[in-house]
């Protein structure tokens, strides 16, 4: 059964309760957010404010976006991925908590698009971007609804990327918040969500035992670190690719094999692509691969593997497995795809455990009520979260963890913010 109206589009109404109870176990881990949630629900920092969240719908989101909505917005909600809605979270925000959600998992391209023309369609004040699709079409297709206009957030590196080149050219149209790059954001969610649900959707898709297994990393950044470091926990033995001579480096000294893909395409047992960037795995390294040798792509775009001209190359695709293809080449060898070479960790998991989405959806909410109380004094450009939002954020994350910090004494405060003592 399908659930359409003027307020959404989800798969199944039915699935509802049990979205609710999942929603409300991601909750318990979630402590920051339910602190501010207990705040926003006081002083309605967000009343009457039209946001538009386009996000990947999961239990962690539907914790963000009750946050807002107890701030005072006036809310909707909209997949940014065709492939990772859990369809009992949006049917529990369309028909339990009364948020407008267009969200289906395994929706077409077109069915994607249409419910994100659908749900901008209200004119938001505010967007809650994960990979800038609400800021292009907003750049784009709706340029009449820009008047509305006072901010934006963006929560992941690829939508930055797609941010600045905006800001580059000079045609950014209102400002935003570039959630990602806030440390209590990347430092965790980009390394250990990463780290962690990529390794769990390649394994719930599989069932294969990593031990003793050669992974390929594709990208050294902070979603690179991260499954590299659990890859390697498992047992794997771990292959980097890079571009960039710096994180290259670091590579090496964090003890990784380094070379380029080709090289490194006959070797591995399964890659992982974490690049932001197209064109990663391609035909070159194909050719190379061993038989059975796994690909999935971690990276927000389904266009790091040419899964494309891989099709192209072969004469039969099967599925092996739900979220498993093998591509047969016409020499036999059987390359396997995951997720269509979709975001393997939401796709074939869940996405980032609770813990750490709290730390960084904690970020999109206080954003959120910065842009509120702040876009006068901003101009169309990209801000960071202000350093005070995430100190904060870190140290009530402690806090909830039980863990306390030393203090400066006054002694050193002073000793940091003087020149005068140096070698004595
Ligand atoms: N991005 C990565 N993991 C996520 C999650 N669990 N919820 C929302 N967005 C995510």
């Amino acid at each position: 059964m399908s659930s359409q109206d003027q307020y959404g589009d989800i798969a199944n109404a039915d699935l509802a309760n049990k979205g609710v109870v999942r929603i409300e176990w991601a909750e318990r881990e979630m402590p920051v957010l339910r602190g501010i949630r207990e705040r926003f629900s006081e002083d309605k920092p967000l009343a009457g404010v039209k946001i538009l969240a386009c996000l990947h719908v999961t239990t962690e989101t539907a914790n963000l976006i009750l946050t807002l909505k107890d701030g005072g917005a006036e809310i909707r909600l909209c997949a940014s991925n065709p492939l990772s809605t859990q369809d009992d979270v949006a049917a529990a925000m369309l028909h339990v908590y009364d948020v407008p959600t267009w969200a289906i998992s395994g929706e077409s391209t077109e069915t994607y698009s249409r419910h994100l023309a659908e749900a901008i369609a209200f004119g938001p004040n505010i967007t809650v971007d994960d990979g800038a699709d609400l800021v292009a079409l907003l750049h784009t297709d709706r340029r009449d609804l820009l008047t509305n206009l006072i901010g934006g957030t963006e929560e992941t590196t690829t939508g930055i990327t797609r941010d600045k080149a905006l800001e580059n050219e000079g045609n950014l149209e209102f400002p935003i918040i570039g959630v990602n790059d806030a440390s209590t954001k990347h430092f965790f969610d980009n390394r250990y969500g990463t780290g962690q649900s990529t390794l769990d959707g390649i394994i719930r898709a599989t069932n294969i035992l990593i031990a003793g297994k050669t992974i390929v990393v594709c990208g050294y950044g902070w979603c690179g670190k991260g499954v590299a470091m659990r890859a390697q926990g498992l047992g794997a033995n771990v292959i980097v690719t890079e571009v960039q001579p710096v994180p290259a480096l670091e590579a090496v000294m964090d003890g990784y094999r380094v070379m380029p893909i080709e090289a490194a395409a006959a070797l591995g047992d399964i890659f992982i692509t974490v690049t932001g960037n197209r064109d990663v795995i391609t035909p070159d390294a194909f050719v190379h691969m061993k038989d059975g040798a796994i690909l999935a792509n971690s990276g927000h775009f389904d266009v790091e593997v040419d899964v494309k001209s891989l099709r192209e190359m072969s004469e039969l695709v099967r599925d092996l497995r739900p979220f498993v293809q093998e591509y047969v080449m016409p020499d036999g060898r059987g390359l396997v795809v995951l997720t269509e070479g979709r975001a393997v960790n939401l796709g074939a998991a869940e996405g980032h455990p609770a813990s750490v989405m709290d730390m960084s959806f904690a970020n999109q909410a206080l954003a959120a009520e910065y842009l509120v109380n702040q876009h006068q004094t901003l101009e169309n450009l990209i801000y960071p979260v202000p350093s005070e939002i995430d100190s904060e954020i870190a140290m009530l994350k402690l806090t909830s963890m039980k863990v306390s910090i030393d203090r400066l004494s006054e002694q050193q405060e002073e000793y940091l913010s003087s020149w005068q003592v140096g070698t004595e």
